[in-house]
């Protein structure tokens, strides 16, 4: 291993979540801490404990299952109630960090705090003591870091370390900084802070001017030894620092960073998918490292060379992010086994349950389909991982449709395994009518804001993905299946998304969530 390690802080549950239209369920956050956890993230920050009941939840589940795995973090506001609520929810964990955070910028003291220099030290510094009585390990974030004056600045890292901060995070909350500039703030933060080798610097870069992660990688150069980002760079507004790409840099070129992280890369690329299909933001085709195209070669000159000599125009190996392509890999006669393989090197991990649910969709995808490739089976893998999900499942449908009639479709569905409800509908075309259809039965009316179709794979028997996103009493839902039959793959997915706002429509209590960082 070369160099020093870098911690890889996660923050897809914390800050990710807040992107608009990104939010996750319980259930859907213990998915994602579980992907993780697999990936070798060292910290997950779980969430933001008094933001509201369904936080508070989430942090404390994901504490409880995986806090002997990984780091479990939680987010608070420099006050005591937050502080307490986020110590509560991480009393499961094994590791446990409590992250607080207070602005330090002009801006931010002028406008929103109305706190002078003096105030902001004194309520950082308590709030970092108030946090150590619950764990050792406390991480500390003047936010708007790089907007702040410099020599305020290292006051205030100088004060929180000497109260109990083992981490402090340079935040550029606004994405305002560009390498040179951050790589400047962090050096001078170690020249400058008396005490600063008794903590770890850490990066913590938005999207806003596209420089995340060379900002990030900047501040590695400057001496930061960890890393806070999210999966696919999701995040509010531009998004956050994409951890895939942060990664697989340190990875590719470690000659000149000279540092490593605990990451398995070869869990990016699954991580990634599972991430999209839960919040249900795409991932853009060239998207660097988990992007479809990230390793299709088009121009002859360079399909000439790789073929020749990867290394001629490949800087990474599509197998080390875990980048499937479109290997064509089984056909109706594998075996169980040969499919269980196919899936571990893909980078999945599935219980027997699990696995004996894809085996058959397999199977039965076999019947239809001549040729099966990978990313058949990361779309069936998708298909069944949110399945747990779903409370409302289909159990069969059938349309009418066609010229000078009135498209209608009857749907039956069973919820929670047991009763069977059916109903019909007529609509704009088939596809319309099964969306209304299932609204009946679940009394949840929505209303389509996006509808989008691709094939997973090339030729006429291709399996089609479609993606829904849906708004449900002024909140965004997504859903996406698969199937070969497009009009099975939309109900799917709208069921899928109306689901996710059946979770949410239990009762919560109706305390007013705090403005969020
Ligand atoms: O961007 C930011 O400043 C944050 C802090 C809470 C760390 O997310
Ligand atoms: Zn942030």
């Amino acid at each position: 291993m070369t160099g020093d390690r870098i911690i890889i802080f996660d923050t897809t549950l914390r800050d990710g979540e807040q992107s608009p239209g990104c939010s996750m369920n319980t259930a859907e956050k213990l998915e994602v801490a579980r992907a993780l956890v697999e990936l070798g993230v060292d910290v997950i920050e779980a969430g933001f404990p008094v933001a509201s009941p369904g936080d508070f939840e989430a942090v404390s589940r994901i504490a409880e299952r995986f806090g002997d795995r990984s780091t479990i973090c939680a987010l608070s506001r420099s006050r005591d109630e937050d502080i307490d609520r986020a110590g509560a929810a991480l009393q499961a964990a094994e590791q446990k960090r409590i992250h607080v955070f207070l602005a330090t910028s002009a801006i931010h003291r002028e406008h929103k705090l109305r706190m002078d220099k003096s105030q902001i030290i004194q309520r950082a510094v308590e709030s970092v003591q108030r946090a150590r009585e619950y764990c050792e390990d406390i991480e500390f974030s003047p936010e708007d870091a790089v907007r702040t004056e410099l020599d305020f600045l290292c006051e205030v890292v100088e004060r929180t370390i000497a109260a109990g901060a083992t981490t402090v995070n340079i935040p550029d909350t606004v994405g305002y900084a560009t390498p040179s500039h951050y790589h400047k703030v962090i050096r001078h933060l170690r020249e400058n802070v008396p005490n600063i080798d008794s903590a770890i610097i850490s990066a913590h870069c938005h999207d806003d001017l596209g420089l995340a992660v060379a900002n990030s990688l900047a501040a590695v150069e400057a001496g930061a030894r960890q890393v806070e980002c999210t999966i696919n760079g999701l995040g509010e507004r531009a998004g956050n620092a994409a951890l895939e790409e942060i990664v697989m840099a340190i990875r590719t070129r470690a000659d000149y960073f000279g540092v490593h992280t605990g990451i398995n890369t070869r869990k990016l690329f699954p991580t990634s998918h599972l991430v999209s299909s839960i919040t249900g933001m795409k991932v853009q085709r060239n998207k660097a490292i988990v992007g479809q195209n990230a390793f299709a070669h088009e121009a002859g000159i360079h399909q000439h060379g790789v073929l020749k000599e990867r290394s001629t125009y490949e800087i990474m190996r599509p197998e080390d992010v875990g980048y499937s392509g479109q290997n064509l890999v089984l056909g109706k006669h594998s075996g169980r086994a040969a499919f269980r393989d196919r899936i571990v090197q893909l980078g999945f991990e599935l219980d027997d349950a699990a696995l004996q649910r894809v085996f058959d969709d397999f199977i039965q995808l076999a019947d239809k389909k001549k040729e099966i490739y990978d990313s058949d089976i990361t779309a069936l893998i998708e298909n069944r991982l949110s399945d747990n999900l779903n409370n409302w499942e289909l159990v069969r449908f059938q349309t009418s449709a066609g010229t000078n009639m009135m498209p209608t479709a009857t749907v039956e569905l069973q919820k929670n395994g047991e009763t069977v409800t059916a109903d019909a509908a007529t609509g704009d075309g088939p596809i319309d009518a099964v969306f209304r259809a299932l609204e009946r039965i679940m009394q949840l009316p929505a209303r389509l804001e996006d509808f989008d179709v691709r094939s997973v794979s090339g030729g006429k028997d291709a399996q089609g993905e479609v993606r829904v996103t849906v708004s449900v009493s002024g909140r965004e839902y997504h859903g996406k299946a698969v199937s070969t039959d497009i009009i099975e793959a939309a109900a799917q997915a709208y069921l899928k998304a109306l689901n996710r706002a059946d979770a949410n429509r239990e009762p919560t209590t109706t305390a007013p969530a705090p403005p969020q960082p």
